[in-house]
């Protein structure tokens, strides 16, 4: 008789959605444990998910991995055998894995987000490997594969507490308001014609930043009383108070960035172009209708609400080296393949 062990394949099939941060993580205090120097705050989008199936089976000799249809190694493939050893060593799960993970979304639109693959694989793996976790076990596993997957545990408007533990247990996303909070509040996505790859991977980019920006430690004083000012706008549904707010934090990021040295360099004259018409609708509607927000890429996000989309839009779209405008709203957190979502 076969031994049944030989037989044994464990499966988990995980959807997880990118999320956009209006108050960005940026800098690292620790970065094997990917524990941030500030808390921060996203929304998870609705529309656009990552599908991830993981499967271990003692028949594999080694771990595989297909994105978005291809087999794939090099660094990605690297990225996810490490994932898979840490939930390796929780479950006491000595097999190899199959992960099979594909977007809904095209990867050329540069949302293509690591946050809505790691926070996928914790659940895929996780499940998969028979791990009794928590979404916030969840969280802390999705952050050490992408600091920002996090947060796309759950849905809508999330917070990631930075934490004070050298061990990083306190250092977990938490939902501040589900995906159905605040309705009328939109995201649309600037998708830029002919953005680059990212020169540098985010989490040294960041480093980066830490060891020779002189304006890092003046960041790190003003976020916490905005991510107040933030929570407390969004849980009174305040557009005109949060609006300002997502853009100064978006301009503090990125000057950040800009005094990094090297410098660190993301948008294109599109991008600048984009938030240079927010700036101009805004102006003329005598009133803050849109935020601009950006993350480490050329794609810009321009929140606004339902009964100004069309407006807005309509001004973005007229931006030479506009590709395409998708119009998302808040979204659901991580979820088991064929079940609706919790948060
Ligand atoms: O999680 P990472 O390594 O992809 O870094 C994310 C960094 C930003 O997107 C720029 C900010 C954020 O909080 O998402």
């Amino acid at each position: 008789m076969a031994d049944p062990r030989r037989r044994r394949r464990r499966t988990a099939t995980a959807i997880a959605a990118p999320n956009i941060a209006l108050v960005k993580y940026w800098g690292q205090r620790d970065e094997r444990l990917r524990l941030p120097y500030n808390s921060s705050l996203s929304v998870t989008l609705g529309g656009i998910r990552t599908r991830t199936t993981v499967r271990f089976d003692p028949g594999f000799a080694r771990d595989r991995l297909s994105l978005n249809g291809r087999w794939v190694t090099g660094p990605p493939l690297d990225a996810v055998r490490k994932f898979l050893d840490r939930v390796r060593e929780l479950s006491a799960e000595p097999e190899h894995a199959e992960v099979v993970s594909a977007n809904n979304f095209p990867t050329a639109s540069g949302l293509a987000s690591s946050a809505s693959g790691f926070a996928a694989l914790a659940g895929a793996a996780a499940w998969a490997a028979g791990v009794d976790a928590t979404p916030a076990d969840l969280s802390r596993l999705a952050r050490v594969g992408s600091g920002s997957a996090a947060r796309s545990i759950f849905g809508g408007f999330v917070v990631w507490d930075k934490g004070q533990r050298a061990d990083g247990l306190d250092s977990v996303a938490r939902p501040l308001f589900g995906p159905t909070h605040w309705p009328e509040l939109v995201d649309l996505v600037v998708v830029i014609r002919g953005a680059p790859d990212k020169p540098i991977r985010s989490a040294d980019a960041m480093q980066r930043s830490v060891a020779t920006s002189p304006r890092f430690a003046g960041r790190q004083r003003a976020v916490p009383p905005r991510l107040e000012r933030m929570e407390r706008a969004i849980a009174e549904r305040d557009a005109e108070r949060l609006f300002p707010e997502v853009m100064e934090e978006c301009d503090d990021f990125r000057a950040v960035c800009e005094t990094t040295r090297p410098p660190l360099d993301y948008l294109t004259p599109a991008s600048r172009a984009v938030l240079d018409a927010v700036r101009t609708v805004n102006r003329e509607a005598g009133h803050p209708v849109a935020a601009y927000t950006h993350d480490a890429g050329a794609h810009v996000h321009v929140f606004t609400l339902a009964e100004d989309a069309a407006t807005v839009r309509a001004a973005l779209a007229a931006v030479a080296g506009v590709e395409r405008i998708l119009s998302l709203r808040p979204g659901p957190g991580l979820h088991r393949a064929g079940r609706s979502a919790a948060a």
